[in-house]
């Protein structure tokens, strides 16, 4: 595993050398429990990989790529305060009905899993506490899955009698997703989530990194909302500040967030928030350095 991260952090470094000495210093913060939560899923993507005759450089180059996007997305928004996108159908037609800008997309948001602070310490919190609900979940939806790393880690946790459901409306993600996980045991729909019904209700849902992609959030926590049993929990992340090709609407702050999930019939159990770089608050707010918010949400009680 460290042989790995060490010859990805040297590629990136060669390529992009800017970029190469920020990823570097993350390393350093990076510990004994960051080699155990990685190294699974670091080999079952190595081995994904090799089945479809891709390298490690293959996902560092999609990497590079991705962020190169991020590069000209924050250059736009520094100068107009907005997301570059404002309508679902421009970053359906730019994003997700475009394989190729899909699956580099992907690949490269599977190597911000492992070389991220911020999306490392979100998921360690996730795999962290789940634990304390699956005695009490007998199913699981999860939307906008992605790359599977949720995915993956939620179907080793849970008991083998759960119940896995996964909306996406990408064919690059859910075709990813497929390959990390037990997939006989999870029932994949490919359709936006607006479109999605289902009769039964869900004792537990994930939906990390989407309510940003939607035009009106709102809409969609109050959809979750419906898809939940009465006592069930949802975990929601989603990003303030954060320019990419794909992110639609612009939380300002955390405060912005949680007065959403609020008006959305929630109550915040718990909750996080990660910096994306390594600045004082006061700084990121000056700055606009995006935070990374991560909360487990219960209905609020009538
Ligand atoms: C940024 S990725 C998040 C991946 C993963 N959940 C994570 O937290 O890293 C967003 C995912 O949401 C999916 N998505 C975006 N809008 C959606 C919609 N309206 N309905 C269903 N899936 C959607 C995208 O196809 C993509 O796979």
């Amino acid at each position: 595993m460290q042989e790995h991260i060490n010859y990805i952090v040297q590629r990136i470094e060669s390529l992009n050398p800017l970029h190469g000495k920020k990823i570097k210093k993350n390393m350093t913060f990076f510990d004994e429990a960051y080699e155990i939560t990685f190294s699974g899923f670091l080999k079952k993507y190595i081995t994904y990989l090799e089945t479809e005759n891709k390298t490690l450089d293959y996902a560092i180059d999609c990497y590079l790529s991705m962020i190169a996007d991020m590069n000209v997305e924050a250059v736009d928004f520094f100068r107009t305060g907005k997301y570059s996108s404002s309508t679902f159908q421009e970053v359906n037609d730019r994003v997700y009905a475009k394989p190729g800008i899909m699956e580099y997309y992907m690949h490269g948001l599977i190597m911000s899993q492992f070389l991220w602070k911020h999306h490392y310490q979100l998921f360690s919190s996730y795999i962290e506490q789940l634990p304390n609900y699956a005695s009490k979940i007998g199913s699981y939806l999860e939307i906008g899955a992605g790359h599977g790393l949720y995915l993956s880690r939620s179907l080793e946790i849970l008991n083998n009698e759960t119940t896995f459901v996964v909306v996406d409306i990408s064919p690059t993600s859910i075709d990813l997703a497929k390959r990390f996980t037990d997939s006989d045991r999870v029932n994949f729909h490919l359709m936006d989530v607006f479109d999605f019904s289902i009769e039964t209700k869900f004792d537990f849902i994930t939906m990390g990194e989407v309510l940003e992609h939607v035009e009106e959030p709102l809409k969609l926590l109050t959809k979750l909302n419906d898809l939940l049993n009465e006592d069930g929990t949802v975990f929601i992340t989603t990003p303030t500040n954060a320019p990419t090709i794909d992110h639609l609407y612009l939380f300002n702050n955390v405060t912005e967030i949680q007065a959403l999930i609020r008006s959305a019939g929630f109550e915040i159990e718990s909750e996080m928030s990660f910096l994306s770089e390594d600045v004082s608050p006061e700084k990121a707010e000056k700055f606009k350095v995006s935070t990374l918010y991560g909360a487990f949400l219960k209905k609020t009680k009538k």
